[in-house]
């Protein structure tokens, strides 16, 4: 049987497989549901976003990536974001998982991301093939009756929805930038107006800001808020604290440095929950010419990178970084320099301090430039607001 196993493109004829295997890892699909997953498959498998594992006719793993564009140092850089890793569990445990997700990297890379995303069920198998975490879904619970009572009224808050897509990706475009935000995804305007046009999406529209909420299990939650100004900022927070005479607290999914937690006088905080996500850097040169770094950052430094998955970035690079832009060139310098495997590129990007990667065995070498190389790659901490 494990003779005759080989990487597949996944294609129609092979759902009724892939959904088999996905019932048995992730449990049924609701009722209703299939034909959504189904017209979603199709579009994953015309983009040859969809990959799998056979034995003989039969599919008996499979993963999938969306193509999104993810905020680093407030740019977009192309993001391969995996999902729906299933391997049939008469087949886990003996390779199976990993030659799919080596098959999700290849493809990854043929299409051209520099960089690659996850929510890992287990870390083994993706720290394996040079995942490392990157950042994290942060959810927050704040009393409604705080955020009622944060003012804002000379701001103009219009109701908004799916018709204000356009409007709503130039609003986080221009902030998030501005920000030099690391972690948001970026979704397509179709998708996005998909989500706004929800019953259960409430969302208002600010000049320089809006937020998404609605309701989960009996309380409020914000999907959403992002504002440039602290006036707005109160506005919009405002509008979600007004439910505060049904909903008592409300859950929000927002970064960890949002200013929302400097003026809300008390925060549940105790409630906080993190979900990790895991990043991969693809092609360190692209990678690296594609994120923003910190403006003041000044750099000329040497790096030995051994990545034993994708060879293109293993050996001796040269690192420069000034007026907020990075370049990744070959070199041929031989004196001791910092030496990095995937995992520790990987955080590192993700802004990890080096002396957490020595502390952890993932980084070695010359520590010399270990001030200026964290300060480049330092910033705000990176998060997500969705799950994918
Ligand atoms: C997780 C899953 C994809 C792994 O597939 P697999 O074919 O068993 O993986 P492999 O045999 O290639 O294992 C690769 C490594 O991961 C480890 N690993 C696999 N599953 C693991 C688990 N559940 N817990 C801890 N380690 C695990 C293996 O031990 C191996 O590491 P090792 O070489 O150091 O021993 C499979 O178990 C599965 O489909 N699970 C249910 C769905 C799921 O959780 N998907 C992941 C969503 S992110």
């Amino acid at each position: 049987m494990a003779d005759d196993l080989r990487l597949v493109d996944v294609r129609s004829e092979h759902l009724d497989d892939v959904l088999r295997v996905r019932s048995r890892s992730f449990g049924l699909l609701d009722a209703g549901s299939r034909e959504g997953w189904v017209a979603d498959a199709e579009v994953f498998i015309a983009d040859g976003r969809m990959v799998g594992v056979a034995d003989g006719d039969e599919l008996v793993a499979a993963a999938r990536f969306w193509p999104f564009q993810q905020w680093w140092g407030g740019r977009k850089v192309a993001m391969s974001g995996v999902a729906g890793v299933v391997v049939a569990p008469e087949y886990r445990g003996r390779g199976v998982g990993s030659k799919l997700m080596r098959g999700v990297l290849a493809r990854s890379v043929e299409q051209g991301y520099p960089l690659s995303g996850l929510y890992p069920a287990t870390t083994v198998i993706y720290r394996h093939l040079g995942y490392e975490f990157g950042g994290g879904r942060y959810r927050y619970t704040f009393p409604a009756a705080e955020l009622r009572s944060l003012g804002g009224k000379e701001v103009e808050v219009r109701r908004a929805g799916a018709a204000d897509a356009g409007r709503f990706l130039e609003v986080v475009e221009q902030l998030h930038a501005a920000g030099r935000i690391s972690g948001p995804l970026v979704w397509p305007e179709a998708k996005v107006a998909e989500w706004l046009g929800e019953d259960n999406s409430f969302c208002y529209l600010a000049e320089d800001g809006f937020v998404v909420y609605g309701w989960a299990s009996g309380r409020l939650r914000v999907e959403e808020l992002v504002a440039g100004s602290e006036a707005t900022a109160r506005a919009l927070w405002s509008v979600v604290g007004s439910g505060s005479s049904i909903a008592t607290d409300v859950d929000a999914y927002m970064s960890p440095d949002d200013p929302a937690h400097l003026l809300v006088a008390k925060e549940a905080g105790k409630h906080a929950e993190i979900e990790r996500w895991m990043l991969r850097v693809l092609d360190a040169p692209a990678a690296i010419a594609a994120r923003g770094f910190a403006p003041g950052a000044s750099l000329e430094v040497d790096l030995e990178l051994d990545d034993s998955e994708l060879a293109t970035n293993t050996g001796r690079w040269h690192l420069s970084v000034s007026n907020g832009s990075g370049s990744l060139t070959p070199s041929t310098a031989t004196r001791d320099s910092l030496r990095l495997g995937s995992r520790a590129l990987s955080a590192l990007y993700a802004g990890t301090p080096l002396a957490s990667l020595r502390k952890a065995g993932l980084a070695w070498g010359s520590a010399d430039a270990d001030g200026a190389i964290e300060t480049a790659f330092g910033g705000a901490t990176p998060y997500m607001l969705d799950y994918f």
